[in-house]
């Protein structure tokens, strides 16, 4: 059993990710008893003790639900020390040391952006605060295939492999893990499951807001290297993947790495790029910026089970909903017996986001005489009420050391050899108007599949569409 870490470093503490998600998770932690003894955030300037524990009050307030049991809350300010300073400086973490006060494995957490990542590593190794630590990364890691390794290197010339978590949180989520979970412990789904009877996947990652005030970071990565190589490539593993020998993470990574392994290295012409009107006049954001929005992509996973099967995934801000659905497509029937053969086939909808739901179209016969009927969805609906937040999961089992739930490097540099290409390679954005479904260049790419399907986030689970 590995030993539990006894400190959480918190890099990035006045950062959008530790007030969104973190300050909550920890929040969390504390009422279930389960928050390390020491939380040190540090971040580039100094703020009083007053003021950095009003800022995790106000993200708790606003991000994570409200304070509801004080003495938890106080537990929580009384673990967290603060150290203000340049990344780039020795005096900063000789300051972390004394913080520490004394902790011995602590967890070093990364919420910053990965150009700021081989710095802090590296003083981190060279205070010596990486013996018996584990290092803890945000994702994207690395901007393309080479940076990616290049920090890989930097982090395991001073972390041992086992000690370093790539975290990507849509793999803490619910929903996301039950796609791993409904696909194996299923029976009647394996035998569809591959190019004989699937027509095409198609995925979409919708948000109704835009950039915000995360322009400075979002014109260094772009919509393709800020969820598509991560977040959605991470949900085309588990659904494109062979049976992994177990749920380990050796197994699981080695698993999804075959599967970014065999996707056809993307082109051109298999994406759109789009921008949303005012992304220009953002904050921190270039006026001429040719930073996506959006992007739609069509990709292939060359593997015998999904050979020519097109898989294709949208994401992009502004839209018109918040929202993550996937749809698997079946082929039609091979026999057309009906009057109304050639309408829809069956397909497979999965609700990622804000729900977790799954949905099995099925034909169903409309009373008549005639031989017509409709796709009627044959409703799961998952209760997401208990869910433990991703970021309190995935802390939690980072400091604890178990490691399934994160990337492995040969599935990282997998994945970014299969985008390397068009990273660089690639069509100039389109503009789109806010509230969109992104460029009708997007519609173009996947006319030939039958179309986009919007997901609908008011939907009631249970319904028919
Ligand atoms: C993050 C991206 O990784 O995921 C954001 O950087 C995006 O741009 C976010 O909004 C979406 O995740 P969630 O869990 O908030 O839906």
């Amino acid at each position: 059993n590995a030993p539990h870490s006894d400190a959480l470093v918190l890099f990035g503490f006045t950062g959008d990710l530790a007030n969104k998600k973190i300050f909550p998770a920890l929040y969390a932690m504390a009422k279930r008893g389960e928050l390390v003894p020491r939380v040190v955030g540090v971040a580039g300037r100094a703020q009083t003790d007053e003021e950095v524990h009003r800022r995790v009050r106000d993200s708790i307030e606003k991000e994570g639900g409200g304070i509801t049991d004080g003495p938890a809350f106080d537990k929580l300010q009384q673990a967290i020390r603060y150290v203000g300073g340049d990344y780039n400086k020795p005096e900063t973490f000789e300051a972390l040391k004394t913080a520490l006060d004394g902790a011995k494995r602590p967890a070093h957490y990364l919420a910053v952006p990965p150009t700021l990542f081989e710095t802090v590593i590296q003083n981190l190794g060279k205070a010596g605060l990486a013996k018996d630590a584990r290092l803890i990364v945000e994702k994207p890691f690395g901007r393309d295939l080479a940076s990616a390794k290049e920090l890989d290197a930097v982090a395991r010339s001073v972390f041992p492999e086992d000690a370093i978590f790539r975290i990507d949180h849509y793999l803490g989520k619910e929903a996301i893990m039950n796609l791993l979970y409904f696909r194996f412990a299923n029976s009647f789904l394996e035998p569809l499951w591959c190019r004989d009877h699937v027509a095409s996947v198609q995925m979409t990652m919708s948000e109704d807001f835009g950039v915000g005030d995360r322009g400075a970071f979002y014109e260094t990565a772009g919509t393709l290297r800020d969820v598509v190589e991560n977040h959605l490539f991470q949900i085309v593993a588990l659904l494109a993947m062979e049976p992994p020998k177990s749920r380990g993470f050796a197994d699981l990574q080695a698993a999804k790495a075959d599967v970014f392994k065999a996707m056809r290295p993307l082109k051109a012409d298999d994406m759109v790029r789009g921008q949303y009107d005012g992304y220009r006049q953002e904050k921190d954001v270039a006026p001429d910026s040719d930073v996506e929005t959006y992007v739609a992509l069509r990709l292939f996973v060359d593997t015998p089970r999904w050979k020519d099967v097109p898989f294709y995934l949208r994401a992009g801000k502004k839209l018109p909903n918040t929202a993550v659905e996937v749809q698997i497509q079946f082929k039609p029937p091979r026999q057309a017996l009906f009057e109304d053969a050639g309408g829809r086939p069956n397909y497979l909808r999965f609700r990622l986001q804000p729900t977790s739901s799954i949905a099995l179209a099925a034909r169903v016969k409309d009373v008549g005489k005639r031989f017509v009927g409709e796709q009627r969805e044959l409703y799961a609906c998952e209760d997401l009420a208990g869910e433990e937040a991703p970021y309190d999961r995935l802390l939690g089992d980072a400091m604890a050391g178990d490691s399934s739930l994160f990337t492995g490097l040969e599935a990282v540099e997998a994945a970014w050899t299969a985008v390397d290409d068009i990273l660089v390679d690639h069509p100039k954005v389109v503009a789109y108007k806010p509230g969109t479904w992104g460029p009708a260049e997007a519609d173009a790419l996947i006319a030939n599949d039958g179309g986009w399907q919007a997901p609908n986030p008011e939907e009631a689970c249970g319904g028919n569409r």
